[in-house]
């Protein structure tokens, strides 16, 4: 069984990453820093001896980086089981006065690279007639808040994705589901002063993952929402 993670070094998608090596996947996983992979990957060889790890230098944003990747997985691999597309950036800011080019810097790495690397791994998911895509959309998918600017719009989208999929393949045997999580600790929130219990751990989310992977494939859970015990920052 393959898992593909993308955003694999740091935060909610190491989590995931270490969760599904935990549960005996092989892994695809890529950022854009190759000594973080190279990193990444000696130390879950080391911890999960039997699983096989690609970890590919990827630029998300970039379609020729996302096609390598891909091409790279189903050369390797012989079923594509799992697709976390977890790769994202947040930039806080208001739509009218965030710096030039954020709308577009979100859209393609917390948007296009979902779309690239679905569909080009998809065509080996319809051939099994099977598979779980996650998307890691956002509370932000939903709802709008203040300094949320372009990100929200960004993944807003991404979860307006997420729901074009989920009917175009449930007669196809592969699951989709949104996972929106409100704020919880990652590299993005580094150096923000506020209690440990304020945010959500990485692993929560990795947790959600595992236990959706568990239920028969006549369910899919379609929506992962899931916030801070107290609530919204
Ligand atoms: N943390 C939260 O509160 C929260 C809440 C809701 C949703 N989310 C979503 O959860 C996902 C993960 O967030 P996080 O907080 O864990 O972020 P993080 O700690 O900043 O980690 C992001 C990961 O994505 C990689 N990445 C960023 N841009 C990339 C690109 N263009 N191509 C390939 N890899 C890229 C990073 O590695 P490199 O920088 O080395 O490439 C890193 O491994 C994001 O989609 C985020 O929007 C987070």
């Amino acid at each position: 069984m393959l898992a593909i993670i993308t955003g694999a070094t740091k935060g909610i998608g190491r989590a995931i990453t270490y969760s599904l090596a935990n549960k005996g996947y092989d892994l695809a996983i890529c950022s854009r820093n190759l000594r973080d992979l190279k990193e990444i990957k000696e130390d879950l060889e080391k911890k999960y001896p039997k699983i096989n790890v690609l970890a590919k230098d990827t630029d998300m944003r970039k379609k020729e980086d996302v096609l390598a990747f891909s091409k790279e997985i189903l050369s390797k691999f012989d079923t594509v089981d799992v697709l976390v597309n977890n790769a994202g950036v947040f930039i806080s800011g208001l739509t009218h006065t965030e710096e030039e080019g954020a709308l577009e810097f979100m859209i393609e790495t917390n948007l296009y690279s979902a779309y690239y690397l679905t569909n080009a791994l998809l065509p080996a998911m319809l051939n099994q007639h099977s598979g779980h895509i996650f998307n890691m959309c956002s509370i932000a998918s939903k709802i709008a808040y203040p300094n949320g600017g372009s990100y929200s719009i960004s993944k807003f989208a991404l979860y307006g994705y997420t729901k074009v999929l989920r009917e175009e393949l449930k007669d196809k045997g592969i699951k989709v589901t949104a996972i929106l999580p409100g704020a919880t600790w990652s590299h993005s929130w580094a150096g923000v002063d506020l209690p440990k219990e304020r945010l959500m751990e990485a692993n929560d989310i990795a947790l959600l993952i595992a236990n959706a992977l568990e239920l028969s494939s006549s369910a899919c859970i379609e929506d992962i929402i899931v916030r801070p015990q107290l609530g919204d920052l």
